[in-house]
């Protein structure tokens, strides 16, 4: 059997060079490069930080709230108060852990969690709430809306006169 026969044989399997292997390396490196790339695109798709919901919300126009009435809030966990002298706004949230407290007939407040009670103006009467109830920055946005900014806390006692 000569060397051609040899070669022609179906059994016969020719020996990997250097450059094959050196072209399949490239070969599977391109293709994991490309991989990696397209991962990374898919990564960009999904922010890395989330904005925090905005604490600057509308509340209506002042013309919708009566005089002498409160207007609680459920989504903000926040009371809106209309009297004489303008508007304000307490938020509702425990200064404790959080709880929302509940106002009863008198207008006082009443934590359900661990028993802080706070009076109409949200001063603490009995704790443990290390402090009153927050005060909200109230403003007329641009369209006439009352806006609370349910973040921003002002002095006990500021209202907002429209
Ligand atoms: S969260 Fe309100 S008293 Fe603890």
């Amino acid at each position: 059997m000569n060397e051609s026969d040899i070669r022609s044989s179906k059994r016969f399997k020719p020996q990997r060079t250097r450059r094959d292997f050196l072209g399949l390396a490239a070969a599977w490196s391109a293709v994991g490069a490309f991989v990696m790339a397209m991962l990374g695109s898919v990564r960009l798709l999904v922010p890395s930080v989330f904005p925090e919901p905005n604490s600057r919300v509308k509340l209506g126009k002042p013309a919708q709230f009566a005089r002498e009435s409160s207007t609680y809030f459920q989504r903000y966990r926040l009371w809106v108060f209309r009297d004489d002298d303008g508007f304000h706004a307490v938020s509702s949230v425990c200064t404790h852990l959080g709880c929302v407290a509940e106002r009863d007939a008198e207008g006082q407040y009443l934590c359900p969690c661990h028993g802080s009670k706070f009076d109409d103006q949200g001063n603490v009467r009995s704790g443990p709430a290390p402090k009153g109830l927050m005060w909200v920055e109230l403003s007329i946005s641009p369209e006439g809306q009352l806006v609370a900014d349910t973040l921003k806390p002002v002095a006990r006692g500021t209202k907002l006169a429209v």
